[in-house]
C-alpha cells in the first residue's frame, strides 16, 4: 500500500467514492467524490496532538468495536496516506464550531472545518474492480449464541485480538474477563456450505487455512493452550497448505469432524459447553471451552449492487461478480475494459488475490498499450430507415450499448459497437425488424429452420441453444458419450436472448412438433441478464399459443449449463417422448392457424405502409 502511495505514476484517491461512470472500453469517464476529511492531507504530519485533546470517543470499527477512537483519528496503523481524519458525525459540531480544540493545538493549521467534498473527473481507458468482500454476520445462526454469549467471537474479531496492532497489542484475551483462555474452540463453515435457510451454500475458500494459521499462532504465543477445531472437511488444497495442516496437528491441535449442534453458557464462569458428534466415531460428547471462535464465511460487499450498476456488471447467484468466461477470460468483466481482482469475483486468499490482481493489471496494460481495440465481430446494427424510435432496444440492452431510440426527439437507435457484446436481445425484441445482428441475421435463422424441417418435419425437434452454456452442455454430452435420440436439430445462438418469437412461430408454421429454447441458468447468462428477456418473451408466446388453440407445452424452455451434459441428454430424451405424442393433425392445425395469422399481420403491415406513403404523397403501386 505504501509503495502504491509513493509511486510517481499512481494517483491514489482514498476516502473517495465513484459517483458515475460513462463511456466504454478505452474511453471511460469516471466521476468520483473525494469526501472531506477536514484535515489538510498535504500538511498533516500525523503528530497526533489533535487526537490527544479531542474530548469525544466512539467505537473503532477497524478494531471490531473492541476499542474506541476519538472524533479525529488515524483510520488504522499504517494507513496510507498517514494523515488524520475527522468523523463529522462524532465531532461535537464543526459548523458552527462547538469545540475546535483540535484546530487550536494543530501547529500546522491542518484542520479545515469548512472543507467540502470534491468532485474529481477522470478519463481512463480501463478499470480494475477490486472492491473486496464482507464477512458473514453469524447473529442469525441462533444456535451458536453470537452476541448472546460474551465469549463467542468471530474469526475477524479473533484477528484483531491476536494482532500486534490490535486493541490488546497481540495479547489474546477473552472478552468477558480479559483473561487468556486455556481452552479454545474454532467452529468451521459458519455461514458457508449451508443447505438451510441461513448462511450461504458456497465454500468460502479461506476459512480452513485461516483457522490452521490461527491455531499455530496461538500455539506459538501460548504453548499450553488447548485448541479444538470442529470441521466438516479441512480443505487444504493450496501450495504448502497440507504441510501447515499437518504441522498444526503435530502441535497438538485437536481436530473433530462434526459441527456442534448446541451451545450453553455457564452464567458464572461464562465458559461455554458445546455438544457435538464426532462423525468419524459416531460419538456424541460435550466439550467445555473458555472461548469459541466462529470461523465465518465470506460474502459479497454490501454495496456491490451500486458497483454493478455503475459498470454494468453481472452477478452470479452467490452475489459475486461474474467473469466474462471462467476459463478463457477469468479476470475480464463482461463489460469491455473492466477487469476483476480479488474477492469481488469469488472468495479467495491473499495469494490468489495477488495473482488475479497481477493478471488484471496485465490485461489492462495490454489494452492500454494496444492503442486500438478489436471489437466483437458479432454486434447489432440498426437499420435507421426502419427504426420508429420506440426505444425498446435501449431498454433491453444489458450493456447500455444503444443510444437514441427517443420517440419524442425522433432520434433513431444507434448501436455503440465498442459497447455491444452481441447478445442479440435488441434484435429479438424489436417489433419493426430495425435491429439485426451481424452473422446471426433473421434470414439466416429462418433458412436454417426451413432446412431442418424439410421433408419429414414430424421427425425433428427444433432446438435453440445458447453458445456459452447449452451448446457447450450438448458438446459435453457428446464428449461424455451420453446416449440421446438423434432427432434434435440444434441451432446455435450467442444468447437465448437472441431467440426472436418470430423464429419460434416460423418453426411451428413449418411443421415443428416441438421447439426448445435453452440457455444459461438464471444469473449465469454471459450477457448480464439478457435471458431475463427470454423468459418474458417465452411467457408471452405461451399465452399466444394457448389463445390460438395450440398446446403451449410444445414450446419448452430449459436452462442447461456447460457442465450439465447429463441434463442435456435427459432433456433430449424427454423432448423425444413429447415429440412422439404430438399428432400429425395437431401439427397441421398449427401450421394452418399460424399461416393465417401471419397473412393477416402481413396484410395489416402492408396497409399501414401504404397509408404512410400516401401521407407523404408518394403514389402507391401494387408492389408498394
Ligand atoms: Fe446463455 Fe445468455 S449467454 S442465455
Amino acid at each position: 500500500m505504501m509503495d502504491v502511495g509513493r509511486h510517481p505514476r499512481i494517483n491514489l484517491y482514498t476516502y473517495s467514492e465513484i459517483e458515475d461512470v460513462s463511456g466504454y472500453i478505452g474511453n471511460f469517464h469516471v466521476k468520483l467524490r473525494k469526501k472531506a476529511r477536514y484535515v489538510n492531507e498535504d500538511e498533516c504530519n500525523a503528530c497526533g496532538e489533535c487526537e490527544l485533546v479531542c474530548p469525544v470517543v466512539g467505537p473503532d470499527s477497524f478494531q471490531q468495536g473492541f476499542s474506541s477512537h476519538k472524533a479525529i483519528y488515524m483510520p488504522f496503523p499504517q494507513a496510507v496516506p498517514s494523515v488524520y481524519i475527522l468523523d463529522d458525525e462524532l465531532c461535537l459540531g464543526h459548523n458552527p464550531i462547538a469545540c475546535g480544540k483540535c484546530a487550536d493545538v494543530c501547529e500546522k493549521n491542518c484542520i479545515d472545518f469548512d472543507m467540502e467534498d470534491e468532485i474529481i473527473e477522470l478519463d481512463v481507458g480501463a478499470v480494475v474492480v477490486a472492491t473486496g468482500m464482507d464477512v458473514y454476520d453469524p447473529t442469525e445462526m441462533d444456535e451458536y449464541g453470537y452476541t448472546r454469549f460474551e465469549n463467542v467471537i468471530t474469526s475477524m474479531e479473533f484477528e484483531r485480538l491476536i494482532s500486534a496492532g490490535g486493541p490488546t497489542e497481540g495479547h489474546f484475551v477473552r472478552p468477558s474477563d480479559q483473561k487468556t483462555p486455556k481452552r479454545i474452540a474454532f467452529i468451521q463453515c459458519v455461514g458457508s456450505r449451508s443447505n438451510s435457510e441461513v448462511g450461504n451454500p458456497y465454500c468460502s475458500n479461506i476459512c480452513c487455512m485461516n483457522t490452521v494459521k490461527d491455531s499455530l499462532l496461538l500455539k506459538d504465543h501460548y504453548s499450553d493452550i488447548e485448541i479444538t477445531v470442529f470441521y466438516m472437511d479441512i480443505r487444504a488444497f493450496g501450495k504448502g497448505f497440507e504441510d501447515l495442516f499437518i504441522r498444526s496437528k503435530q502441535a497438538g491441535v485437536n481436530y473433530i469432524r462434526g459441527l456442534p449442534g448446541e451451545f450453553f453458557e455457564d452464567p458464572q464462569t461464562k465458559n461455554l459447553t458445546l455438544i457435538a458428534e464426532d462423525t468419524n466415531t459416531g460419538e456424541i460428547k460435550s466439550h467445555e471451552f473458555d472461548t469459541v471462535v466462529l470461523s465465518v464465511g465470506v460474502i459479497p460487499r454490501q454495496d456491490s449492487d451500486t458497483v454493478r450498476q455503475l459498470f454494468t456488471l453481472s452477478r452470479t447467484e452467490d452475489g459475486f461478480f461474474m467473469e466474462s468466461h471462467p476459463k478463457l477470460k477469468p479476470v475480464d468483466a463482461p463489460t469491455g475494459g473492466v477487469f476483476f481482482a480479488g474477492c469481488v469475483e469469488y472468495p479467495k486468499d491473499v495469494k490468489d488475490s495477488v495473482t488475479q490482481a497481477s493478471a488484471a493489471a496485465a490485461r489492462a496494460q495490454v489494452l492500454l498499450n494496444a492503442g486500438d481495440i478489436n471489437i466483437e465481430a458479432i454486434t447489432s446494427v440498426c437499420l435507421t430507415d426502419d427504426c420508429t424510435s420506440c426505444g425498446i432496444c435501449v431498454k433491453v440492452c444489458p450493456f447500455n450499448a444503444i443510444r437514441g431510440g427517443d420517440a419524442k426527439a425522433k432520434t433513431p437507435a444507434e448501436v455503440i459497437e465498442a459497447m455491444c457484446k452481441g447478445c442479440g436481445t435488441c434484435a429479438a425484441e424489436c417489433n419493426f425488424d430495425a435491429l439485426t445482428m451481424k452473422h446471426f441475421e433473421d434470414a439466416q435463422y429462418t433458412a436454417q429452420i426451413d432446412a431442418m424441417l424439410e421433408g419429414d418435419h414430424m421427425a425433428n425437434t427444433v432446438v435453440f441453444a445458447c453458445n456459452w452454456c447449452s451448446y457447450a452442455g450438448a458438446d459435453l454430452a457428446g464428449l461424455s458419450r451420453l446416449q440421446y435420440p438423434a432427432s434434435q436439430r440444434i441451432m446455435r445462438t450467442m444468447c437465448s436472448g437472441r431467440v426472436d418469437s418470430e423464429f419460434i412461430l416460423h418453426a411451428f408454421e413449418k411443421g415443428a412438433p416441438i421447439v426448445l429454447v435453452s440457455g444459461c441458468h438464471f444469473a449465469d447468462c454471459h450477457y448480464i441478464d439478457a435471458n431475463r428477456w427470454t423468459v418474458k418473451r417465452i411467457e408471452k408466446l405461451w399465452d399466444k399459443l394457448e389463445k390460438l388453440g395450440i398446446r403451449p407445452e410444445r414450446l419448452q424452455l430449459e436452462w442447461i449449463s456447460a457442465a450439465e451434459g447429463r441434463k442435456w441428454a435427459n432433456t433430449m430424451r424427454d423432448l423425444e417422448d413429447m415429440r412422439k405424442q404430438v399428432t400429425k393433425e395437431e401439427v397441421e392445425h398449427t401450421m394452418q392457424v399460424l399461416k393465417e395469422e401471419r397473412e393477416k399481420a402481413e396484410a395489416k403491415a402492408a396497409k399501414k405502409a401504404a397509408k404512410k406513403l400516401e401521407a407523404k404523397n408518394i403514389p402507391v403501386t401494387a408492389e408498394a
